[in-house]
């Protein structure tokens, strides 16, 4: 039995989904009939409600993803296969400290708080006040307690060097917050860019030079749904398509004289690199 304040998802016989906050004396409206809260909260999750026009509902529990795909949003989320592999490649563990910017929606900051855990820390500045709203708000309504947002550009932070076991940046220009997030991050430890276009991880990768930041991996997370409903089955004709690039960097020990100069040199284009 479910209870006002529990969060449902309602799908519908073509699969669409809805989001329900419970509460006593509310109503759920759909082309296909309504249904009352407490017909959901009595139907409890895996169950299903009968509409006023004599259709089905499935009552789900809805996973983090369902919920950052149908909450509010301010700014652009961090799309859910995306926030799953920056919490792999940021190699989070219960217990840790994550730096976080900007907060936007708050999606990414549910997926970091949730791989740290109660006792671990998500620190997120945002430097929007309307977005900061959103996303407390968003945080706060899935029940989410260590997140510590922060209003503010993180160029400006005043951030304790080596305090965050993780740094994960989705914002345009992350090549003006770098010194400061890198500065922030434990050595040996790693950094995430979140990027929609190529020519900003190019740009981010050139400024990453400058920092004590190793580049590790570019990448992009690709899924294919397909439809399998017997006997159809072949990917859906309509797909997610691209989202963003991860740029993943380790943070190394400065390097000094003689192997800064070489590494520098490894890192100009060899002759005849690119042309024809
Ligand atoms: C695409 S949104 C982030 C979405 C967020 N990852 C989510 O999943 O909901 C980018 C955000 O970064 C913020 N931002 C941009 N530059 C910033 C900076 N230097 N410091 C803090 N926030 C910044 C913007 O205001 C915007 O809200």
């Amino acid at each position: 039995m479910l209870k006002s304040g529990d969060w449902a998802l309602l799908v519908d016989p073509k699969g669409r989904r809805y989001l329900l906050r419970l509460k006593e004396g509310g109503r759920f409206g759909h082309h296909v009939g309504g249904v009352t809260h407490e017909q959901v909260m009595a139907a409890g999750y895996g169950g299903r409600v009968r509409t006023s026009k004599d259709a089905w509902l499935w009552v789900l529990r809805p996973s983090l993803e369902d919920y950052v795909l149908l909450m509010k949003r301010g700014a652009t989320v961090t799309y859910p296969k995306d926030a799953a592999a920056i919490v792999l490649l940021l190699d989070l563990a219960p217990g840790e400290r994550v730096l976080e910017a900007g907060s936007g929606s708050g999606a990414l900051s549910l997926f970091l708080a949730r791989a740290v855990g109660p006792e671990g820390e998500v620190v997120s500045y945002e430097r929007r006040a309307d977005f900061l709203t959103r996303a407390r708000e968003n945080v706060e309504a899935w029940g989410v307690q260590n997140v510590t947002f922060q209003h503010g550009d993180l160029a400006e932070a005043p951030l304790e060097p080596e305090r965050f076991d993780a740094v994960a940046l989705d914002l345009m220009e992350p090549w003006k917050v770098l010194s400061a997030a890198t500065r922030a991050l434990k050595t040996g430890r790693q950094l995430v860019l979140y990027l929609p276009n190529i020519t900003q991880v190019v740009q981010a990768v050139s400024a990453a030079r400058e920092e004590p930041l190793l580049l590790r991996r570019v990448l992009e997370v690709n899924h294919r749904e397909w439809d399998v409903r017997p006997p159809v089955a072949h990917p859906h004709f309509r797909q997610v398509g691209h989202t963003a690039f991860l740029a993943h960097f380790t943070k190394i020990q400065p390097l000094r004289g003689e192997a800064a100069h070489e590494e520098q040199g490894q890192r100009e284009p060899e002759r005849g690199e690119g042309e024809d």
